[in-house]
Parts: structure tokens; sequence; C-alpha cells
């Protein structure tokens, strides 16, 4: 594919939509062909679905409903989105993807991972991202940083961010090829540099 897929993972308010703007920021003034998606979101029909997840009046959702609204969301943005644009050339960078599902509703709800592996698989088309970087954070931390309402998912108790960061870091750990673990307790002038440093060196950009 001509365009590149980079990614950014981590659990809330552990920084990757600072990071994930100031990325497309720098590469927009370089005059590249870039676009920024975020998830679940990045088509009309994504965003909808996205309404329906982060909504707090929906707390009977089952965890099955949830990995499905996901996916759905996110095969739509593939298609209608992600993939025109890397095969134009175009610099996608994602506010979450895949990983995501793999760590909250894997690691988090303790959805059986190969299921999850094979319904990834299904909703992306199999378009893995050349990049994914990681921003670790410990979960008592990344809440300090709360300051608006939090939503359904956030609302989620501390056990369950511990055991989201900790999926994170082994699915880090098994897919060392595209993976960039990043220490989300520096200051976002540090990890932007680390960041820029890190594309400079795997991405022929
Ligand atoms: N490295 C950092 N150090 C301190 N605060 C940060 C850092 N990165 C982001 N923040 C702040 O933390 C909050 C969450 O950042 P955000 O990028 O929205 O996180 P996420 O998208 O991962 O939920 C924001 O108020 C942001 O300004
Ligand atoms: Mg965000």
């Amino acid at each position: 594919m001509p365009g590149n897929l980079i990614t950014f993972e981590g659990i809330d308010f552990s920084g990757k939509s600072v990071q994930a703007n100031l990325l497309h920021g720098a590469l927009k003034d370089r005059k590249l062909p870039v676009l920024i998606l975020r998830e679940p979101g990045g088509t009309e029909i994504s965003e909808k679905i996205r309404s329906v997840l982060l909504d707090n009046a929906n707390h009977k959702m089952s965890a099955m409903t949830e990995v499905l609204l996901y996916s759905a969301a996110r095969a739509q943005m593939v298609r209608e989105n992600i993939l025109p644009n890397l095969e134009k050339g175009t610099v996608v960078i994602c506010d979450r993807y895949f990983d995501s599902t793999t760590a909250y509703q894997g690691f988090g709800r303790r959805i059986d991972l190969d299921f999850i592996k094979k319904l990834n698989n299904f909703a992306t088309e199999e378009v893995v991202p050349d990049l994914t970087f990681l921003i670790d954070l410990d979960a008592k931390i990344a809440l300090q940083r709360t300051k608006t309402a939090l939503d359904r998912l956030e609302k989620e108790d501390s056990e369950f961010h511990q055991r989201v960061r900790k999926g994170y870091l082994e699915i880090a750990r098994s897919n060392p090829d595209r993976f960039v673990v990043i220490d989300g307790t520096q200051s976002i002038e540090a990890i932007q540099d680390e960041i820029f440093m890190k594309i400079k060196l795997k991405l022929p950009l």
C-alpha cells in the first residue's frame, strides 16, 4: 500500500489525542498528504455508532454488543476512509484502532482473545498499522488528568483500567515490529520528540 497507517493507543487520558493532533500538524506543515481519524468514528455511519457506544444511558449494553459495535464502526471506517486514502498514498493517523478492542474488550472485558483476533482481521480487511505508538501510563495518574465528565467506558473501575494497561503492554510485546512503547509520564514535548524520532527511523516519509 502506498500510504502509511500510524495508530495511537493507550488508556483514556494517556495523551493519545494530544500527540495524534501534534503529529498531524507537523506532517501537514511538511506538506505531506495526511489525514487524522478518531475511533470510534471517522465516517458518518461510524460517528452514529460512536454516539450509541459512549451514551451513559446505554448502561445495559452487553460486552458482546459493545465489541460488535466497535468493530462495525471500524469496518465502515476502513472501507470508506482508510483504504481509499492509503491507496492514494496518504499518511493516515488513527486515534485508536483494533488494538483498542484487544485491550479493552479482550483483556478488559475478558472476551476470548482468539475470537477478538478474528473479528479484528474481519473488520479491518487485514489492514494492519505500519507503526503503533502505545502511550503507557498508570491508570491512577491518567485519572488525575480528568477534567471533563466521564463517559460510559471511562467510568469503569481502576482494576479494569489496570487490566487494559497490562493488556496493551502484552500486545506490544507480541508485535515488536510495529509497536513503540512510550513512557506517558514525560512532558508533552518530550513525547512529541520521541514520536518524531521513531517515525523518521521507521517510515520513509
Ligand atoms: N504528557 C502529558 N503530561 C501531562 N498532561 C498531559 C500529557 N499529555 C496529555 N495531557 C493532558 O491530559 C489530558 C488527556 O489528554 P488526551 O490527549 O486527550 O488523552 P487521550 O486522548 O489519551 O484520552 C488533556 O487534558 C491533556 O492536555
Ligand atoms: Mg482522546
